[in-house]
């Protein structure tokens, strides 16, 4: 099979839903020629498995990880491994989680925001992509390329308030990850920032069906009207496509960094047409 991951293993977490950014990454990789493998959160294994029968090619049944349960992300290179005796070139994160006291409708105000919470949402967020990178080493191959999803945190936004904070410090963790792992094996680390799409993860910043509907619909008019090349939440394809040119070799001097796939929204200042009328 031809395309830009022909011949290649990519190990995709994080698919919930047909809507969720790692269904189209990996969508989009088996397009592209990639022989995909997934985890999921093993109460959801079932589930999961059957939303994975609507890629395109084949998928494997989904590897159980809990990025919160050491003993889950111990057995995954084992795991990984029976699937693919080869070993795998690339590995897409696509985790995030804040408890309710920290996002949607029952928000705590910022200041208020638990401790424990807040190091929940970190350890699912932020540390567990220090995590995988550890877990998958073993069985990852030289040259390969872990990619995960950021969400520009550079501005305090409403209400993504303690998930802003541990996607910047998923920022660092990165730029740490790519150190050890260009070091061990010339493995490449970098973030796909994505502008908004309308997943579970997004609804539950927003909380019921119709205010998330209302947010989502303000946030969409504001991120399409901000970016010069126009933006769609329901087109998770966009960014699927870009974690798979960041999986491939086409990035090859690449690490560490961080490639916003926001339509450009986030480094272009957008004013109401008539705002100095
Ligand atoms: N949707 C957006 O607007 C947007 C924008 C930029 C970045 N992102 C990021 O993209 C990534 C994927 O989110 P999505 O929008 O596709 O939503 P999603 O709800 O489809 O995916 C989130 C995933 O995190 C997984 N997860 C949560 N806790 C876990 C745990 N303990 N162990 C293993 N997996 C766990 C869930 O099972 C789910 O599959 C997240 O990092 C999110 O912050 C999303």
């Amino acid at each position: 099979m031809s395309g830009i991951l022909a011949g290649k293993t990519i190990l995709v977490t994080g698919i919930i839903t047909d809507a969720s950014i790692a269904f189209h990454t990996a969508r989009v990789a088996q397009e592209q020629g990639a022989t995909v493998i997934i985890t999921g959160i093993p109460e959801r294994l079932r589930l999961i498995d059957r939303i994975a029968k609507r890629l395109p090619q084949e998928t494997p049944p989904a590897i159980g990880l809990d990025v919160t349960d050491e003993d889950s992300l111990g057995a995954l290179a084992d795991s990984v491994r029976e699937l693919a005796p080869n070993g795998v070139d690339g590995v897409v994160h696509s985790i995030a989680f804040a408890p309710k006291t920290l996002m949607g409708p029952d928000a705590l105000p910022f200041l208020d925001g638990p401790g424990p919470d807040v190091a929940k949402s970190f350890e699912i967020s932020a540390w567990s992509y220090a995590a995988l990178a550890r877990a998958v080493l073993p069985v990852m191959n030289e040259g390969g390329s872990i990619v995960g999803m950021d969400f520009d945190p550079r501005t305090a936004l409403p209400d993504y308030n303690w998930m802003g904070v541990a996607k910047a410090a998923l920022e660092s963790v990165n730029r740490y990850v790519a150190r050890e792992v260009g070091e061990a094996k010339r493995i490449r680390s970098n973030l796909v920032a994505a502008g908004p799409i309308k997943t579970l993860a997004a609804k539950a910043i927003s909380g019921t069906a119709t205010d998330d509907a209302k947010k989502l619909t303000m946030l969409n008019e504001y991120w399409d009207g901000a970016s010069p090349i126009g933006w769609n939440v329901d087109d998770p394809g966009v960014v699927g496509t870009s974690v798979c040119a960041v999986l491939s070799d086409f990035l090859p001097g690449t690490t560490g960094s961080i490639i916003y796939v926001d339509g450009g929204a986030s480094h272009n200042t957008w004013f109401p047409e008539n705002f100095l009328q």
